[in-house]
């Protein structure tokens, strides 16, 4: 939930602090901070500022002063235990101010950890879990900062990315991980401790990915890893092909839109990495054919938008593969002792691949002996090194907080899967296989039409911003859509905002219905249509001005809803992946209207690795 970075090398490290932090505070910016160690004539000395607030904060305190070092640590926070205050923000330091640290995660245990150095006469100054990292390696460290932080990592429970630097260390960073992401950015005579890949790739594009327990010693010319016994370890760098212009926002005003624009880019690569010559193509490995054969039931875990990714998910694969398909928030999943019958598939969808009440899934999963196949965007995340394979979306890092491009990649992959199931569980034949690739094949340029109709949305959310509430209507393969437009739209501009099938809203929710609670409904051209177009009439009825997705043509609709957002025609189980686009840049332009940060949302962090 936060950013980590550290910075060991021969160029003055404050600016590439600051960079690196920017491009993690999506991660969270309720507040930041930068350390950097100087040494001068022998001396060392470290300098450190922290301010409350987004990093536009931070740079303008570092503007008024210089702070000169080649090694140094910076973070930016999403707020768990102590409210957003300067002292509360990292770095944290230690007594004497000698060793600094900064940190992504909860430490379980502060509390009594707290006690005891307190007692020992350590002096905190913070509200916040994090600070018993810095005493605790103060009181453990002897003359070897790697044992220290060893050692302090014995005594606590929880999750943890760190980075820690000591004045009597000038020319060496110390990171450790348990449950929270923390790569090493490989640079030439010099290193990056770094939260995400993304946050140093104008520096290099080699990396590597610290597992679970590993404790990584960086120098500038240096990079010595210990699993969790003390054991040192070789690992392989990973080269990633994502580029720095990936992580910009080109012209845009901000990354949210970029990304929903890029959606027909990002679609089409996602389609072309699983479709050869016509055939779909999934690695033995990721998911083996036997399995596939004899597996008596599917679960998809997953959170938020990627849970409804889930959904649509459930809705292909019933359809082709005629397989049970139970979709469980993961966090829920975790805890509710799920009965899987063997043999099973875990579908875990994650964009992140660092969401922690997934990964927690995927290991309850795998306790319990199912087959675990991770949907992810993010090559070597956590979730992908934990499950037994993985199918990956082709978006490109995603910088705003609200998923766009990312979950209809995620669509795609779902769709692809199903009919890949479907083949090898004998339910579909090859022609069909042939004819439903054919429209996917289609689909980029159909979202390509939809984005076309921005101008056309824009108007519409300056009608409809001035609503406090809104209740988003739809059925069958329209639900999943409607779900994720109303997250969006919560997320984004802070409105209340309902999802629900629309058979549904008699049994209650109609009572909310009125002049004040627009409904916002999904009627495309489907086998359902004129149930739908009854949903319709029903809140018509009750004074709600409705606003429609609908297929271009239905002229019907068009007297029968205040506003109708035209999409193009596809077959009604491949619709979420269309009709979900226009929701997105409804949200986007209704928040624009009401003047929130899109990019930011209150609240919310891009990467949740908390519990
Ligand atoms: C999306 O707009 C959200 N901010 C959030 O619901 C997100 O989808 C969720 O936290 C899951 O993230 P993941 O896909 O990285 O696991």
């Amino acid at each position: 939930m936060c950013g980590i970075i550290g910075y060991v090398g021969e160029k003055d490290c404050a600016s590439i602090l600051l960079n690196g932090l920017k491009r993690l505070e999506y991660r969270g910016y309720d507040s930041s901070g930068i350390a950097v160690l100087n040494s001068v004539n022998d001396k060392n000395e470290i300098s450190m500022i922290r301010r409350v607030g987004n990093l536009k904060k931070l740079e303008k305190a570092l503007s008024e002063v210089e702070m000169k070092g080649s090694l140094g640590i910076g973070h930016t926070r999403w707020a768990t235990h102590g409210k957003p205050h300067r002292l509360n923000a990292h770095p944290h330091s230690d007594c004497k101010n000698e060793i600094l640290l900064v940190h992504n995660g909860i430490i379980e245990n502060y509390e009594p950890l707290r006690k005891e150095l307190v007692l020992k006469g350590h002096k905190f100054v913070s509200e916040t879990d994090t600070e018993v990292l810095v005493h605790l390696v103060e009181e453990l460290y002897k003359d070897d900062l790697v044992e220290a932080v060893k050692e302090t990592l014995k005594r606590v429970e929880g999750s943890y990315a760190i980075v820690v630097m000591s004045i009597k260390c000038p020319n060496q960073l110390v990171g450790a991980r348990y449950d929270s992401p923390l790569v090493v950015g490989l640079g030439d005579d010099e290193n990056f401790l770094v939260s995400d890949m993304p946050a140093v790739l104008e520096h290099t594009n080699k990396f590597l990915i610290i597992d679970q327990g590993e404790i990584v010693n960086v120098t500038k010319g240096k990079v010595e890893i210990y699993d969790r016994n003390g054991n040192k370890i070789n690992k392989k760098p990973y080269k990633t092909n994502w580029d720095i212009s990936l992580a910009e926002k080109e012209g845009y005003e901000d990354f949210m839109l970029k990304e929903i624009m890029e959606q027909p880019v990002a679609v089409r690569e996602t389609y072309r990495a699983h479709v050869y010559k016509h055939k779909i193509s999934l690695d033995e490995s990721s998911l083996p054919l036997e399995i596939i054969k004899k597996a008596k039931k599917i679960f998809v875990i997953a959170c938020g938008t990627s849970l409804f990714a889930g959904f649509v998910a459930k809705g292909v694969i019933e359809k082709f593969a005629k397989i049970t398909v139970d979709v469980v928030t993961a966090s829920e999943f975790r805890y509710m002792n799920p009965i899987i019958p063997d043999p099973s598939i875990i579908i875990a969808i994650s964009q992140s691949g660092e969401t922690l009440d997934t990964i927690a899934g995927i290991r309850e999963a795998k306790k319990k002996k199912a087959w675990v196949l991770v949907v992810s965007n993010v090559m070597e995340s956590s979730a992908v090194r934990e499950s037994d394979g993985a199918m990956y979306t082709f978006a490109g890092p995603e910088i705003g907080v609200a998923a766009s491009k990312t979950h209809t990649s995620q669509i795609m992959v779902s769709y692809l899967l199903a009919l890949y199931l479907a083949k090898i569980r004998g339910t579909i034949t090859e022609d069909e296989i042939a004819f439903h690739l054919e429209t996917l094949k289609g689909v980029p340029d159909k979202i390509k039409s939809v984005l076309d109709n921005h101008d056309k949305i824009k108007e519409l959310a300056d009608i409809y911003h001035k609503f406090p509430n809104f209740i988003f209507i739809g059925r069958k393969f329209g639900l999943p859509a409607v779900m994720e437009g109303a997250l969006k739209l919560k997320e984004i501009s802070y409105i209340h905002a309902e999802a629900y099938p629309a058979g549904e809203m008699k049994h209650g929710p109609i009572a909310l219905v009125g002049e004040n609670c627009p409904v916002v409904a999904i009627v495309n051209k489907s086998s359902i249509y004129s149930k739908i177009i009854s949903n319709i009439n029903e809140v018509k009825a009750r004074g709600a001005s409705v606003l429609a997705l609908a297929t271009i043509g239905d002229s019907k609709i068009k007297n029968l809803a205040d506003h109708v957002i035209e999409v193009p025609e596809i077959p009604e189980e491949f619709s979420a992946i269309i009709n979900v686009v226009p929701l997105q840049l409804f949200a986007y332009e209704v928040a624009k209207k009401l003047g929130c940060n899109v990019d930011q949302p209150r609240n919310l962090a891009k990467t949740v690795t908390v519990e």
